[in-house]
């Protein structure tokens, strides 16, 4: 396995026409970032990852600075897992106009998505889905993969990919691995990591809640908005800040009607300070 950090290091190393899939993470790997390299390899000869904390898609008061950055214990889990190449590019290299704590220092230009990121996860984190756009985009340029592996768990963040790729018209498959998660159905995420052993059990509530509403609609339960609301005040009164729960149609991201059948519910939540994200996609 080759740890690069330069791009064009990178590009001088990828030899086409092999086949490439792409994995981009911020590191802090676990197995729900394993299981999406297991999937990349199924696809294509070099499995390339790259590892990038990138300031853009953190707001101001967000845990830029205190995001764990574990990168050589990634290294040692991706060679295990048979990566091909690990990108390790620094912000400088990334974003030349930009400072490592966010700051944008000159005149940068950034992708603005469609109006759907500024719902949901976009309600309360401003620009976040501008941040992950730009920096997918510049990764998938850098890369030029077949292929890119993202996980479920961020599916708004996936559906904005989708849309990136096709609107953009890049040649580019992307394909969505199923989230991992603890035996307590928690959903894996590098911010579990924040949690006490104590809220790490109380976290797994998130995720039931979900499961609740999925087999209640599939109970016939039509009124899906009340059913939301009810899971949000029930997570409430056990003592979490919610910040939504939506029941919406896949192929839009929009509310869900009485004629969808493809349906994800989708939940945030903070449990102390630390904020959690999960869904469940499901048909009815
Ligand atoms: O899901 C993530 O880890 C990040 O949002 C991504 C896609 C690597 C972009 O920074």
């Amino acid at each position: 396995m080759e740890i690069i950090s330069s791009i064009s290091e990178l590009r001088a190393t990828l030899k086409r026409p092999a086949s490439i899939a792409f994995v981009p993470t911020m590191g802090n790997l676990h197995a729900g970032h394993l299981k999406l390299v297991e999937i990349a390899k199924q696809h294509a000869k070099c499995v390339v990852v790259s590892i990038f904390v990138n300031p853009l898609q953190f707001g101001p008061h967000e845990d830029l600075a205190n995001y764990p950055r574990t990168l050589e214990e990634d290294c040692w889990k991706l060679q295990a897992a048979g990566a091909n190449i690990v990108f390790t590019p620094s912000v400088e290299e990334m974003y030349p106009t930009v400072s490592s704590d966010g700051l944008i220092l000159g005149q940068t230009m950034m992708i603005r998505p469609p109006p759907i990121a500024n719902e949901l996860c976009g309600a309360s984190r401003p620009g976040h889905f501008d941040g992950v756009a730009t920096v997918v985009a510049k990764l998938f340029n850098i890369v030029q993969p077949d292929f890119a592996v993202f996980g479920k768990k961020d599916f708004q963040q996936l559906f904005i990919i989708r849309e990136l790729v096709k609107q953009f018209n890049q040649p580019i498959e992307i394909i969505a691995g199923d989230t991992v998660r603890e035996a307590s159905g928690l959903a894996m995420s590098s911010r579990n990591g924040y949690l006490t052993e104590e809220q790490k059990v109380q976290a797994a509530q998130l995720h039931k809640m979900l499961d609740n509403i999925v087999l209640r609609v599939r109970n016939g339960i039509a009124d899906l908005a009340v059913l939301a609301d009810a899971a949000s005040l029930a997570l409430q009164q056990l003592g979490w800040e919610v910040e939504y729960v939506s029941i919406r149609s896949q192929a839009a991201l929009i509310p869900a009607t009485a004629q969808d059948k493809e349906l994800v519910v989708l939940g945030a939540a903070k449990l102390g300070s630390t904020r959690l994200i999960d869904n469940i996609d499901f048909l009815r």
